[in-house]
């Protein structure tokens, strides 16, 4: 007995392999066909050719603002939001970036006088108007009373919340002293500018947009409630 005796029938095997072969080449031609009838047909119309924002030419525009009592002048891309044109144009690295999406307060600055999230508003929106930082609340040496009430507090940890903590709840207070109700007020018709009245509940909604990671919030209430009780 020879190997040759192991095998299946030769003609059988060589006809279940030629069909076989038979198969997938016509499976193939099949295929091509398709492929080559596809590549025929029409496609869906070519969209407008886009141009990459990176290669968009910046369109900038002369800004004229006073930060922190100082009048400044610059050239910013239209694009750029207040907190950039302070920290990066302006090299005043006070106000935080947090989050960069109008969540965490950490960029909060005055603008008029009013709080406001500086990540969120385009800084050429801001021409000609009057900007505090957490810089430009003290006097010199002289800590802003809110400044000196968080010191005595304790109303910080690592610190990096602070800035939007401290002018957050300068403009807070002066929301309160022109009257301005918040979500938790009870009596709408009580007399405005009394912010000794202001109950924790108060302070803590109205300080609501200022998160602070390190949770020192029972001790940035106790200072802003001082400062609250001193000024009324
Ligand atoms: Fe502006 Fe967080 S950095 S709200
Ligand atoms: Fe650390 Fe507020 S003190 S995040």
């Amino acid at each position: 007995m020879t190997h040759d005796d192991d095998r299946p029938e030769a003609p059988d095997a060589w006809h279940l392999t030629r069909r076989a072969h038979l198969h997938h080449a016509a499976a193939l031609a099949t295929g091509c066909v398709g492929a080559l009838a596809a590549a025929h047909q029409p496609g869906p119309p070519a969209s407008p050719v886009r141009v990459p924002a990176a290669e968009t030419p910046p369109t900038l525009m002369k800004l004229q603002f006073r930060v922190n009592g100082k009048p400044q002048t610059l050239m910013v891309d239209t694009r750029t939001t207040l907190l950039d044109a302070l920290r990066e144009n302006l090299a005043m690295k006070g106000s935080k970036k947090g989050c960069d999406h109008g969540q965490c307060g950490a960029c909060t600055v005055l603008v008029e006088g009013r709080r406001i999230n500086a990540c969120l508003t385009l800084a050429v929106m801001h021409d000609g108007q009057s900007v505090i930082t957490i810089e430009g609340l003290s006097a010199g040496d002289q800590l802003h009373p809110m400044q000196a009430a968080f010191l005595k507090h304790d109303g910080f940890q690592c610190g990096y919340c602070t800035p939007g903590q401290i002018c957050s709840s300068v403009g807070m207070l002066a929301e309160a002293r022109m009257g301005m109700p918040s979500h938790v007020t009870a009596d709408l018709q009580a007399a405005p500018g009394n912010t000794a009245v202001l109950s924790d509940e108060e302070i803590r909604e109205r300080m609501s947009g200022n998160l602070c990671r390190c949770s020192a919030y029972p001790n940035i209430v106790a200072a802003i409630r001082d400062v609250a009780g001193a000024r009324a």
